[in-house]
């Protein structure tokens, strides 16, 4: 799909990005069910599942561990029939719900790899992402997966703060890396969890346009405690409004 729109979301630890990948597949569900939609948990600590209310099943990690073993059991085994093994178990691994497919990374390619199993993946992983018209890629904290071209080309890059210096520090530096190092076309801010309104007055994202400001969500606070799902949360529910109206100034809702 040409106008695929592909929308990672980024920031520091603990800030709320799989909370608003989540509410993100959720909206894009509802509003486009004729649309195929993605959900991608591209963290190794695997949150995203949860917050969808499914299980992790297996990952990317699991299939490379897998295919690995193969390759190296059948030494010279042809390039196709590899292809073949990593896109089978990765449709296998592909979980589909309602509106929406769903597959977690694990852990990202290391340096011990069978690198030629990471390439095949990765030339999989491209041409299934096809397929799609919407894909929600939840990363891990920092600037780790943009530094090493995790993320080699979105559309969107959705840059997930909370109110401290500390906070819009990160995404601004995750915004020049991934300006030398990642293709995109457009990026913004989501300030989350501001409880003071005046607090804004000290948030300073630099030159990235802030999407949408979230307040601290009882609802959100709620579900946490009780394990779930983002498809059961309240319409009116604050995470679910700010992630809208950043999607909305993005003109994808
Ligand atoms: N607006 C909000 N109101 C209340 N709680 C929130 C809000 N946003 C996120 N949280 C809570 O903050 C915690 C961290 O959120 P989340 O897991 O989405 O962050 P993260 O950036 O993905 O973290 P990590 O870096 O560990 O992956 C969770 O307990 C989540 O429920
Ligand atoms: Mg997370």
């Amino acid at each position: 799909m040409a106008d695929a729109k592909l929308l990672a979301v980024a920031g520091k630890g603990g800030v709320g990005k799989t909370s608003v990948s989540a509410a993100m597949v959720r909206l894009l569900a509802r509003s486009y069910p004729d649309r195929r939609i993605l959900a991608i948990d591209a963290d190794p600590a695997v949150g995203l599942s949860t917050a969808l209310g499914i299980d992790a099943g297996t990952t990317l990690d699991d299939i490379r561990a897998a295919v690995t073993g193969e390759v190296t059991e059948r030494a010279g085994g042809g390039v196709s029939d590899i292809l073949e093994s990593v896109r089978g178990r990765l449709l296998d691994a592909m979980q589909h719900r309602e509106g929406y497919d769903f597959f977690a990374i694990g852990r990202p390619e290391t340096a011990g790899c069978y690198c030629a199993v990471n390439t095949y993946l990765r030339q999989v992983i491209s041409l299934l992402i096809r397929d799609y018209d919407y894909v929600v890629i939840d990363s891990e904290a920092g600037i780790e997966q943009v530094n090493r071209r995790v993320l080699e080309k979105v559309t969107h890059l959705l840059l997930v703060t909370d109110a401290s210096r500390r906070g819009t520090q990160v995404i601004q530096t995750v915004k020049r890396v991934a300006d030398e190092l990642v293709m995109y076309e457009r990026c913004g801010a989501i300030v989350n969890r501001v409880t003071e309104s005046s607090a804004m007055d000290y948030v300073d994202t630099g030159d990235i346009p802030i999407l949408a400001v979230i307040g601290e969500d009882p609802a959100q606070t709620e579900f946490d405690i009780l394990g779930k799902s983002v498809f059961d949360l309240p319409a009116d529910a604050e995470i679910l409004r700010g992630t809208e109206q950043a999607l909305q100034k993005l003109g994808i809702l």
